[in-house]
């Protein structure tokens, strides 16, 4: 197993580092040090009215953070934790504006992951955003966090992330729960278990988003990313197409309908076009395969018009 100590030791000192989950890397710091957090503001380049997520590796640290547990937030956390998704609570007063952006609210996670459970068990509740600059797509694999924050930046290898697109973030602050960003865990899995209607509240369908990140340009590489039918395949693209037929070629992915896949590679995908010169993305519709998974369709085409957008 990974020696964790010197990553430890780096965070008790009020460093950052970059360690895996199942949805992307995180950007870690103490999640009751200041200073600490005002670095990965600096380093990712992030606007300061983003706010956090602070990851638990525990239900009982909950209590640092949040005044009392809703019912409804037992039962989510019963159902899916650990996993990926971000359950949004009413904080606690003591919860540092830096990480809430001055909200009254706080978004908490418990990753689905051993190095991740490990490390934020013997460091203490980290906060952590993607470790990607700002804009960037996030970093699926280590190597993405090298080349965003440096060659040198202390990074916990845990390989390539599984689900390789960020957590659902769900608001339980308000009366109607509401999905803030769409994840690999979807509105009928949440509505299953809580037994209660949740509406979506992202960016496009609700003109006074509650979740601040939602409004910033996110996810793109240099290359334009372009969400359509390919007129034609020039050598000048990447392209991400879902038919089998397709003829087979370095410059064309035929991802034939499988989702979890295409969203496990999608950032990297991005990133690849980048390093091999490629001036576009151009992503074929996938909305055939949506009976597949609901929610991963809904995810990857969230993420695929944030990045598409100008
Ligand atoms: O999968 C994930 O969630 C990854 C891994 C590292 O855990 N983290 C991640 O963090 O995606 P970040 O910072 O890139 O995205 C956090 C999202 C942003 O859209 C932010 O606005 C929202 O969560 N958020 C954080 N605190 C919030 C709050 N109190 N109320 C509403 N939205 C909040
Ligand atoms: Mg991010």
């Amino acid at each position: 197993m990974l020696d964790l100590k010197k990553y430890i030791d780096l965070i008790k000192d009020g460093e950052v580092v970059a360690f895996p989950t199942e949805t992307v890397y995180g950007l870690g710091a103490d999640a009751w040090n200041p200073t600490a957090i005002q670095k990965i503001f600096t380093i990712k380049g992030r606007p300061s009215d983003n706010p956090l997520i602070v990851h638990i590796s525990d239900k009982t640290q909950l209590r640092q953070f949040v005044k009392k547990t809703p019912k409804k937030a037992e039962i989510l956390m019963e159902a899916f934790w650990p996993g990926p998704v971000t359950i949004v609570f009413n904080k606690k007063t003591d919860v540092l504006d830096l990480i809430t952006a001055g909200l009254d609210t706080v978004a908490i996670r418990m990753p689905d992951h051993e190095l991740a459970l490990q490390f934020i068990s013997a460091a203490g509740p980290l906060v952590a955003p993607s470790a990607n600059k700002s804009g960037k797509p996030s970093p699926t694999k280590p190597q993405h966090v090298l080349e965003d924050l440096g060659a040198n930046f202390p990074v916990i290898d845990g390989g390539s992330t599984s689900i390789g697109l960020e957590s659902t973030v769900i608001d339980l602050s308000r009366q109607i729960p509401a999905i803030l960003r769409p994840g690999k865990i979807g509105k009928n899995e949440i509505e299953s278990v809580l037994g209660q209607h949740v509406q979506f509240s992202t960016n496009s369908e609700d003109h006074t988003p509650k979740s601040p990140g939602q409004k910033y340009s996110h996810y793109k590489p240099n290359a334009e990313v372009v969400y359509h039918e390919p007129a034609d395949f020039s050598d000048l693209a990447l392209f991400l197409v879902q038919h089998s037929s397709e003829r087979s070629s370095p410059n064309i992915i035929n991802y034939d309908g499988d989702l979890q896949l295409m969203s496990r590679e999608l950032y990297d995908r991005f990133r690849q076009a980048d390093h091999e010169g490629y001036s576009k993305v151009v992503i074929a519709p996938i909305e055939n395969f949506e009976n597949s998974s609901p929610a991963l369709y809904k995810a990857l085409i969230n993420r695929i018009q944030k990045a598409a957008g100008k």
